[in-house]
């Protein structure tokens, strides 16, 4: 493109942007006078995009089970079947015996802990239901290969982590879908509804302080003369 027709071009463009520079106030103008006014919505615009999912696409996605066993698919396990599906697709990450490896979440263990002061918060010692197990694995596991384990393998699976917290202790039992739900889980009645509107009604008070509610904290130590805080400004010294 020669300069010539370049800066004409140019001169164009400035032709067209000041013509323009009025139309567009003006529409901000009309603007702001609208949101004044607040018009009704106006229905959604039908772009012609995209159609109705398809009932097959809506089951793939429908695989919520829920505490009452509502949602749980056809199928059978055993922890003795479980256990050597674990052992190929689950130990890198949980252990042989769902120990952890690294900082992987452990699997076992960890039951009557809840209430020391570092509690161990596994399946067996939290979870309070065992269709949860079977609803978390079909959802996400194994981590980085999602739904790719059958409703049998994950039945197996189920029965293998919990017979590691004893909750199942005979490794033929068949765990399935009419049984799941009534396994009982030892943290089954550790969660209460939210009861704070009670237990903390004396906190509550109808016109809370907003101003001046305590007098000023008194400055009793600093962290430099407390020796938290490195006086020179190259930081501690490293022997
Ligand atoms: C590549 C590593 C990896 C593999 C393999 C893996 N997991 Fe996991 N698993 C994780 C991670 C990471 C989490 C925690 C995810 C989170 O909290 O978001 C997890 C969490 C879990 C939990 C919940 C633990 C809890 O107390 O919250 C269960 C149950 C579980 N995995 C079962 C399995 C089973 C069964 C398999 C084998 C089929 C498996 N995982 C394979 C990494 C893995």
């Amino acid at each position: 493109m020669s300069r010539s027709v370049k800066l004409a071009t140019a001169a164009a463009l400035g032709v067209v942007m000041i013509a323009l520079l009025p139309v567009v106030s003006g529409a901000q103008q009309k603007q702001a006078k609208a949101s004044v006014e607040q018009p009704a919505p106006k229905p959604p615009v039908k772009l012609g995009l995209g159609r109705p999912a398809l009932p097959e696409e809506i089951q793939a996605w429908d695989i919520d089970v829920r505490p009452d066993g509502q949602g749980l698919p056809p199928g059978k396990g055993t922890a003795k079947l479980g256990d050597a599906i674990f052992q190929e697709k689950c130990t890198i990450c949980h252990g042989e015996f769902g120990e952890g490896v690294g900082r992987y979440p452990v699997l076992s263990g960890g039951l009557g802990t809840l209430k020391a002061d570092r509690p161990d918060k596994t399946v067996g010692s939290y979870w309070p239901n065992a269709t949860t197990v079977y609803d978390y694995i079909r959802h996400a596991m194994p981590f980085g290969s999602a739904r790719s384990l059958s409703n049998d393998e994950i039945y197996s699976l189920v029965a293998y982590i919990l017979s590691m917290s004893d909750v199942i202790k005979d490794q033929d039992f068949e765990l399935n879908e009419k049984n799941l739900a009534a396994v009982e889980m030892p943290n089954a009645n550790g969660f209460y509804e939210d009861d704070r509107e009670v237990s903390e009604k004396q906190f509550w008070k109808a016109n809370p302080c907003m101003k001046d509610c305590r007098a000023a904290p008194k400055v009793i130590g600093r962290a430099m003369a407390v020796d938290v805080t490195p006086d020179n400004k190259a930081g501690p010294k490293v022997d």
